[in-house]
């Protein structure tokens, strides 16, 4: 047994040396797979996600910590039953060095098993499943994003701020849409209000008329939600539709807003919402990236352009303290946690747990855009709940 162990310990170092050497001569490319939703309600932000980690890597000249970079594309569909299939054909078939991934926390988890069982970096531009960097934490798996518990908890706080009493909930039943209602429920209870209806119907489900009609019937006070992507577009048009937003105000992770404008239209217009990235920000980083980005693809970014741009200013740093070494992963993972990350967003850094410390915009939409009107939490950490590391 013992001599087993020693002799597996021997091959994965020699392994490790002559992988070091072999890119250092050859000049090996880097291999990123790349494992994003390309298809269906969150196509638009898979595609956001790759614009901004692309960017970046051209503001590097195309190479990170001197190693080409090659890519290796799989569209995930947002579809946790074919993501273990999907991400272990990334990491056993095509041999990738660093896992980036993805939109959905379903299949978010299932890529953080495979990372923690197989010791590959990953580094998660978007999902905001609380496990990734709570009970499934583990030293090579980071988030440039925030968690689904954060913007839920920082727009509890506004509300209760407000003096809002009486609060219905309405999203999707899975991992996103549960954890946001519970973080905010727990900062909107402890600052004296109720939630007294919780509604949802399944991913990616966009029926929403049933649901509305029993919100109009319960008459809460406000209405708190999470919905991202082409389901957001649908959720917001069909709430005004059915005469609610004048009656009942409707608030939301920022996520309902984000990258939606243009299709939502007047729809929109004047909903608060909460989250990490905003219009308006003002500051030169973030003016710089917007300009940057405006001219490479002709759009304006939205907050999965940065989180797409931060993953790989992530990976930058921990790359260049291992001298594009991704078998070093404690050398990597030093680098990263002591690292403030400059982002567009406002610089931030990493908890214990891997996932950001990092304030949270109150917006409002006006004129097409998510304007910044004030803080809502300032330097919010995710609780990490079950996170031994
Ligand atoms: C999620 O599944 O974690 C998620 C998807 C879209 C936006 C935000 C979170």
């Amino acid at each position: 047994m013992k001599t087993t162990l020693f002799r597996t310990t021997l091959i994965a170092a020699a392994a490790a040396i002559l992988s070091t050497a072999a890119f250092a001569q050859t000049g090996a490319k880097l291999k990123v797979g790349l494992m994003l939703p390309y298809t269906g309600t969150y196509a638009s932000l898979g595609n956001a996600i790759e614009n901004g980690f692309k960017l970046y890597l051209t503001e590097q000249g195309g190479k990170i910590a001197g190693r080409e970079v090659e890519f290796v594309k799989v569209d995930d569909e947002s579809d946790p039953s074919k993501a273990t299939d999907n991400v272990n054909k990334l990491v056993k078939r095509d041999n990738v060095d660093v896992l980036i991934g993805t939109v959905h926390s379903g299949v978010a988890m299932a890529m953080a098993k495979v990372a923690k069982e197989s010791g590959t970096i990953l580094i998660v531009p978007n999902a905001g499943a609380d496990a990734v960097t709570g009970a499934m934490c583990a030293p090579n798996i980071f988030r440039s994003s925030f968690s689904n518990w954060q913007p839920g908890y920082a727009m509890g706080e506004v509300m209760a701020k407000k003096g809002i009493k009486k609060v219905a909930t309405i999203t999707w039943k899975y991992a996103a849409g549960d954890e946001s209602v519970r973080g905010f429920k727990e900062a909107f209870e402890k600052g004296g209000g109720t939630v007294v209806k919780e509604l949802s119907l399944p991913f990616p489900n966009v029926e929403f008329q049933a649901l509305l009609t029993d919100i109009a019937a319960t008459k809460p006070d406000a209405v708190f939600t999470f919905f991202a992507g082409g389901g957001a577009v649908k959720f917001v048009k069909d709430y005004a539709a059915a005469g609610l937003k004048k009656t009942i105000p409707l608030y939301g992770s920022g996520f309902l807003t984000d990258g939606t404008l243009d299709a939502q239209g007047a729809d929109a217009d004047g909903l608060f919402t909460a989250l990490h990235y905003a219009d308006g920000i003002d500051t030169p980083r973030d003016k710089s990236f917007r300009l940057a980005y405006a001219k490479t693809y002709k759009l304006q970014p939205d907050v999965y352009a940065v989180q797409g741009y931060d993953a790989a200013q992530i990976l930058g740093i921990g790359l260049k303290a291992v001298n594009g070494d991704t078998t070093k992963k404690a050398e990597f993972a030093a680098a990263v946690e002591a690292a403030k990350i400059d982002s567009p967003r406002g610089t931030f850094s990493l908890s214990k747990a891997h996932n950001p410390v990092q304030d949270f915009y109150l917006r409002q939409v006006t004129g097409k855009e998510n304007k910044v009107v004030g803080i809502a939490s300032k330097g919010l950490a995710d609780p990490a709940r079950g996170c031994k590391m």
